[in-house]
């Protein structure tokens, strides 16, 4: 008979939360996964899922027996022991993180020894220790989440590292939180709990400071008439830079980038240090965002009363989350210069509509490109490569397209009859049709 698996908690069934649970309950644990609103435990609990987020539906489904969803504290304190809270951090008005979510949860734990605090949210550096300072009997447990929208599951499966930090007398608690990680393989680090919480945030301002750095290479890359794609390439062969996360574009998003860099930012300057970096990262990616506007002009003159369409909205591919998307202050740009704002997702629509209440949303790309002056590729989706690019060139009133992602081949444009302009590589023009 095999050995029944310890019950897993999880506070706050947002995008964390639910991978969270669905993962844990496909390795085998009962979950128990507690949620503040009573309408998400109750369609959950039917099994219907509202995030777009690639194989987490089927895991729920697979699992649905070891999962209970409830909005009561008491039942899932009574049932679990391990507390993975995974509420949201929003960055407030003044760049730091809002912890109002993450004290509310704490208030609600006894400190009763018989619980551990795993704290997955994404908190400032310190926040352990002062959680700590107030609940001096709570097992408290750093375990910051890595994951990434649109191939979370995946991540979850198969971790470069989990970094587990845990202060002096939380061993054992931090002992009990490796062993579920441990049928996963990845490396697992112990540390103690303000480098966990530092291991998080500077991570992911490193990520951002990759992608900031190769979009202004790039941009430098159109000035000299080199190619940003040969170039990264060619610095990530050296093992020390690496390949991944220097794909140049029209900027990051989603909600972690933007977030974390500032609340980063925002944790140096409470303590007296400014992080000079960190500050450019942030303003060469709101200006990245923006480029596409220049580019437009420079085909198109004044953009007064010109149609342009916007292919995908979503901060990145194969997720529907809309936070930060470079799409947002884009088209709110365009529409600022007199452009006529078309949008197309094939995922986000639904959420993108309500933040484009201007912005006319299509349910095909064709549709967006229809009449259109010029299309930008803003979210890299696969059905964009696949589209038939010499129809939509035919539909257009002009056939310009600038790839916000590098994502299209531009052989392939250029053949259906595109101007092509990407970030950091050699416009091209239309090629001519063959001769009669
Ligand atoms: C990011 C981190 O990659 C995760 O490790 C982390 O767990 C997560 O934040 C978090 O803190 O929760 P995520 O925001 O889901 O994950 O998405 P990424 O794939 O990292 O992309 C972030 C943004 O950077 C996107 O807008 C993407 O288009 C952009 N990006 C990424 C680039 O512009 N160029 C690149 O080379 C890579």
């Amino acid at each position: 008979m095999s050995e029944r698996k310890e019950t897993v908690g999880v506070i706050g069934v947002g995008w964390v939360g639910l991978v969270t649970a669905a993962c844990f309950a496909e390795l085998g644990h009962p979950v128990i996964a507690r949620d503040i609103l009573q309408e998400k435990v109750d369609s959950l609990s039917r099994g219907e899922v509202s995030i777009h987020e690639p194989g987490l539906e089927d895991l729920l489904r697979r699992n649905a027996e070891r999962i209970t969803f409830t909005t009561d504290m008491n039942e899932l304190l009574a049932g679990a022991r391990l507390l993975f809270v995974c509420v949201d951090t929003p960055p407030t008005y003044s760049g730091d993180a809002d912890l109002s979510r993450v004290r509310a949860v704490v208030q609600e734990l006894p400190e009763d020894g018989d619980h551990v605090l795993i704290m997955k949210s994404t908190v400032p550096a310190g926040t352990g220790q002062s959680i700590r300072r107030d609940m001096p009997n709570l097992s408290y447990v750093s375990c910051p989440e890595f994951l990434k929208e649109g191939t979370a599951v995946q991540d979850f499966m198969n971790p470069d590292r989990v970094v587990i930090g845990a202060d002096p007398g939380d061993e054992e608690s931090a002992d009990a939180v490796a062993g579920l990680y441990e049928p996963l393989g990845g490396q697992i680090l112990r540390t103690d709990v303000a480098s966990a919480e530092m291991i998080k945030l500077a991570s992911n301002a490193f990520l951002a400071t990759k992608i900031s750095f190769i979009n202004e290479i790039a941009n430098v890359c159109e000035e000299v008439g080199a190619d940003v794609g040969q170039v990264a390439q060619g610095m990530g062969l050296d093992g020390r830079i690496g390949t991944a996360f220097l794909r140049a574009g029209i900027g990051y998003g989603g909600s972690c980038f933007p977030k974390d860099v500032s609340a980063l930012k925002m944790l140096a300057g409470n303590t007296g240090y400014h992080f000079q970096l960190l500050t450019s990262v942030i303003e060469v990616n709101e200006l990245q965002k923006r480029r596409v506007v220049g580019k437009l002009e420079k085909h198109l003159g004044s953009l007064i009363g010109k149609r342009v369409a916007l292919l995908g909205l979503a901060f990145k591919a194969d997720t529907d989350d809309m936070r930060e998307a470079s799409s947002l202050v884009l088209a709110a740009r365009l529409q600022g210069e007199g452009a006529e704002v078309a949008g197309y997702d094939p995922v986000a629509a639904e959420r993108a509509a309500g933040m484009l209440a201007s912005v006319e949303m299509t349910t095909s790309a064709m549709e967006a490109l229809e009449g259109a002056d010029a299309a930008v590729l803003v979210t890299e989706w696969r059905e964009f490569a696949e589209l038939d690019w010499a129809a939509a060139a035919e539909r257009m009133a002009r056939p310009l397209i600038i790839d916000g992602r590098n994502f299209l081949d531009p052989e392939v444009l250029q053949a259906a009859g595109f101007e092509y302009e990407g970030i950091g590589r050699a416009i091209s023009a239309p090629r001519p049709a063959p001769a009669p």
